[in-house]
């Protein structure tokens, strides 16, 4: 695979009057030709200062930005211009010019370009056929629904037919429905058209869906990163774990067990746990293999396995009757098997609902 854009060590500081705010504070980031790759943060985390910096609307503070093996703070204004023009955007509002239709939309992108005339208009047409707007092409923007909207906004930021394509929130306006068409839409210009996707968002879902890996920013920092796999088989912090259990049912199990007296008690006991499987582990008997080698019966209370990737990912809730000496084997154990095993503590959870 080739690294495609390279961030290293990235700053971002903006100096206002009375206070100094730090919106990006050393990234760095390795993103492949082809990636689809997701960033997610909550609101103010720094995602869209970082995404700018890429096609320098936004100059970094420190830190280098290797775009195609090249240092773009070396590039001459000429330069950047065209960079611009090989990475499309798609703004966290639409930002499309009211005074001109579809057509003339999709087309602006291409002004100052060597490209023909003739050219031009096919090249547009294409574009509308492949969002799904054919028909609208002397519609405004006004006349369009939010969806539509994001459809233009597409076509307009792959108009020079860019190698990168970054999408900012380009889905957090529209219902679940027009979301999924949406997404759909990004996942066949990644993987047919080979656009390297870097896309922007608070929805873990959204991320499962769509991309391959994805970067987790906290107040500036990358605090987790890697494929959709790794990091939602084993996520290392717990505000990555948090945007992981929007995407599945833990959450709400965890918190009906909280309120159930006999599952606090077992938690206070420390003999509720999480376990977390990916892939082959699921082919393993895990709990006849806690009883057959350790003697320790284990009861599922709750079970969810999902698909990502086209990898089985598999989360429990169990109940374990071991002693502290063989629960500690067993986590060793498990762990061996890339099982990951983690005690839940209901009394946070039953405190935090007082
Ligand atoms: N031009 C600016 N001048 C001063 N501060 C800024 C500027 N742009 C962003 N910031 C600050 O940088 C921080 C990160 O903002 P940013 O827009 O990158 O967040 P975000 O993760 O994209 O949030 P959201 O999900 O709400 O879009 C915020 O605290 C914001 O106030
Ligand atoms: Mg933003």
């Amino acid at each position: 695979m080739m690294t495609q854009i390279s961030l290293e060590h990235i700053d971002v500081t903006f100096n206002q009057k009375h206070q100094v705010s730090k919106a990006v504070q050393d990234v760095s980031l390795n993103i492949e030709k082809g990636d689809a790759y997701g960033i997610v943060g909550y609101s103010g985390a720094g995602k869209s200062t970082l995404v700018r910096v890429i096609n320098r609307l936004q100059k970094p503070s420190a830190g280098k930005v290797i775009i195609d093996n090249k240092d773009i703070n070396k590039f001459s204004r000429y330069q950047i211009r065209r960079l611009r023009k090989n990475i499309g955007f798609i703004f966290q509002h639409f930002n499309l010019m009211n005074a001109r239709n579809i057509e003339e939309n999709i087309l602006y992108p291409m002004v100052g370009t060597n490209t023909s005339k003739a050219k031009r208009k096919q090249r547009v047409q294409h574009l509308i056929d492949l969002v799904g707007l054919k028909g609208k092409e002397k519609f405004y923007p006004a006349q369009l629904s939010g969806g539509q909207k994001q459809r233009v906004a597409i076509a307009r930021a792959l108009a020079n037919n860019p190698q990168i394509l970054i999408s900012d929130e380009a889905t957090s306006a529209l219902d679940p429905k027009t979301t999924q068409a949406i997404l759909q839409l990004l996942k066949r210009i990644n993987k047919e058209l080979g656009v390297t996707i870097v896309l922007i968002t608070h929805e873990m879902d959204v991320v499962k869906s769509l991309c391959n890996k994805v970067a987790v920013m906290d107040a500036g920092k990358v605090v987790e990163e890697g494929s959709i796999l790794e990091v939602f088989s084993n996520p290392k912090t717990q505000l990555t774990q948090d945007f992981i259990d929007t995407t599945n049912n833990v959450k709400g199990a965890i918190e009906t067990l909280a309120s159930q007296k006999r599952f606090v008690d077992l938690s206070r006991e420390q003999r509720l746990f999480r376990l977390h499987y990916i892939g082959k582990s699921t082919e393993n008997p895990i709990i006849i293999d806690l009883y057959q080698k350790f003697g320790a019966v284990a009861n599922i209370i709750y079970g969810n396995i999902e698909f990502i990737s086209d990898v089985p990912l598999g989360n429990l809730i169990i109940e374990i009757d071991a002693d502290k000496p063989t629960l500690k084997e067993i986590k060793e154990y498990l762990a061996k098997k890339d099982v990951h095993l983690r005690n839940i503590n209901l009394q946070d959870e039953s405190s935090k609902e007082e």
